[in-house]
């Protein structure tokens, strides 16, 4: 399966809960195209885990954030491997010879090595904070910057914003991943996110993937809520 090429939406099982992730995804398996599993199930549930959800038939993305020195994140990258993990991502951050390491690491897997994509700004955080850490200039600057350090490090593509989108598309064309968090259907609660805009909005504006997380977990009911986000994507499919 081309990643996110049926459906661009990857729910964030956010949990550190094995049961409550299975029995998420398993509710949701037919209304979305990924699963992604971050720090809080990660370190709670570890490789096990991680297995665990890969045998509910959907392609994982490990977003593990990684950035540290080069040799240890390939080694990260490298301990991946195994649980065939379809996407993991490190820090854009971290640097070029940080993120060469990374790709070098997920090539070692051959025709099955994950795409290994680079965080940009978090979408929770604004010029405000990011000059609060040392950035000035608007967040879209930096994005670019790191988004180009991460093409010419050998990466398959990046998180941003959904407003970075088109920036992103006329810079490095159709074959650069865009990965895009900080979505919200209309009217659910933005929380922690600051840079937020609709599924609908994020898949017309050409996002490979749309990471949904709270706005599906946080729902009374999950698989309706995955199934209405499906429906506004697809008017087709409901
Ligand atoms: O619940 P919500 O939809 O905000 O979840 C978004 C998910 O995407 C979280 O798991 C978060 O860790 C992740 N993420 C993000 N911003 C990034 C990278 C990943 O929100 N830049």
């Amino acid at each position: 399966m081309t990643l996110g090429s049926q459906n661009p939406v990857y729910c964030a099982l956010d949990t550190t809960a094995l049961p409550e992730a299975l029995a998420w995804a398993r509710a949701i398996k037919p209304y979305v195209g990924g699963l992604k599993l971050g720090l809080e199930f990660f370190n709670a549930n570890g490789p096990q885990g991680v297995r665990a959800v890969a045998e509910i038939g959907l392609p994982v993305f490990a977003d593990l954030k990684l950035h540290d020195i080069p040799n240890t994140v390939a080694g990260g990258i490298r301990a991946v491997l195994p649980l065939g993990v379809s996407i993991v991502n490190v820090h854009a951050s971290g640097g070029g010879a940080m993120m060469r390491a990374a790709a070098d690491a997920a090539a070692t897997a051959g025709a099955n090595r994950p795409k290994v994509i680079g965080v940009t700004v978090l979408t929770s955080l604004d010029a405000a904070d990011l000059y609060a850490i040392g950035i000035s200039g608007a967040a879209s600057d930096q994005v670019l910057r790191l988004a180009k350090l991460a093409h010419a490090s050998g990466l398959d593509g990046v998180v941003c914003a959904a407003h970075e989108i088109q920036m992103l598309r006329k810079e490095f064309g159709p074959g650069f991943m865009l990965v895009v968090p900080g979505i919200r259907p209309a009217g659910a609660a933005v929380g922690d996110q600051k840079r937020v805009t609709t599924p609908k909005e994020g898949h017309a504006l050409g996002a490979d993937i749309l990471v949904i997380g709270r706005p599906i977990t946080e729902s009374p009911d999950p698989a309706a809520a995955a199934r209405a986000i499906r429906n506004e994507l697809f008017p087709q499919a409901s």
